[in-house]
């Protein structure tokens, strides 16, 4: 058995991912604003030093793997909240947790980017320089800013940086064993995607995105791509995005890969 730290397990794909690896027999420790080992907010500065410290303490006989899936929809207001949560709820915990992981069996990570990663090329992402000046507030800033586009930018701007923060790292985890990868979903039936469905501004646009195979993802389905990242089977798996979208990605962007 080994020891995997998760945030976001409280609901749909974190929940489905949690169910996978526990029947593979690993222990969970996760993070969450409820129905969690380490309750904690990871909106905020303190709630994210409060979270790494609390797992921290829980895992005294090791870290051997860290799946991050907490996230906020497009709908959600204000849109600081998406950019805090998506990117600074997940980065600075990977950051955190690297020496610990560092030192387990057969480490590994996966962090639950979208399919919107690459509705936005890195070059013209206007929350780059927040992103990695690790300006909070900037990056709140300019989203709130935005008007009725705020949501859309905080979600797939975030979603870019994610996946380009976690590429990034591909060296340094890399030297220290740790293998990194991201998983990109496309529509998948949880609570996310039903509250972004009800959205008087957003809802239309979400329902028209149908892949090619005609129907939206299980979050089971989502989590068996994650236990195989997670499990020695994916030994030489590292920095790669995964997309599990139903082929919508290839119908949208079929020169683009
Ligand atoms: P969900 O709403 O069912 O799960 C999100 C989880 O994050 C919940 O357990 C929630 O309590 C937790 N969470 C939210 N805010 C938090 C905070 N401030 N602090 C700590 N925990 C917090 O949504 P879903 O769909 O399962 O999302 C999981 C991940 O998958 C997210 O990162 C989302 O962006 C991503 N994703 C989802 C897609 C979808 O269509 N459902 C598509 C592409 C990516």
């Amino acid at each position: 058995m080994s020891t995997i730290v998760m945030s976001g397990c409280a609901t749909g794909i974190g929940a489905a991912t949690r169910k996978a690896l526990e029947a593979a027999g690993h222990k969970i420790i996760g993070i969450d604003i409820r129905d969690a080992e380490v309750i904690a907010d990871l909106s905020t500065a303190q709630g994210r030093k409060q979270a790494i410290a609390d797992v921290l303490l829980q895992c005294s006989e090791g870290m051997d793997g860290a799946v991050l899936c907490a996230g906020l929809g497009v709908q959600v207001k204000p849109a600081g909240k998406v950019t805090s949560v998506n990117y600074f709820g997940a980065v600075e915990l990977l950051d955190a947790f690297l020496p610990e992981l560092q030192k387990g069996h057969r480490p590994a990570a996966v962090v639950i980017s979208s399919v919107a990663s690459a509705h936005l090329a890195w070059d013209r992402n206007p929350l780059a320089a927040a992103f990695e000046a690790g300006d909070e507030a900037q990056a709140a800033a300019i989203v709130e800013g935005a008007g009725d586009q705020g949501g859309n930018l905080a979600y797939a701007g975030s979603k870019n940086a994610l996946t380009v923060a976690v590429r990034k790292r591909v060296e340094t985890w890399g030297k220290a064993g740790v293998r990194l990868n991201t998983v990109a979903p496309g529509a998948t039936d949880t609570p996310l995607l039903q509250a972004g469905l009800k959205d008087p501004l957003y809802g239309e646009s979400i329902a028209r995105f149908v892949p090619p195979l005609g129907r939206r993802a299980e979050p089971s389905e989502i989590a068996a791509v994650i236990a195989f990242l997670m499990s020695p089977a994916a030994s030489y798996v590292h920095g790669a995005q995964f997309v599990i979208d139903g082929g919508i990605d290839a119908l949208m962007r079929p020169t683009a890969f």
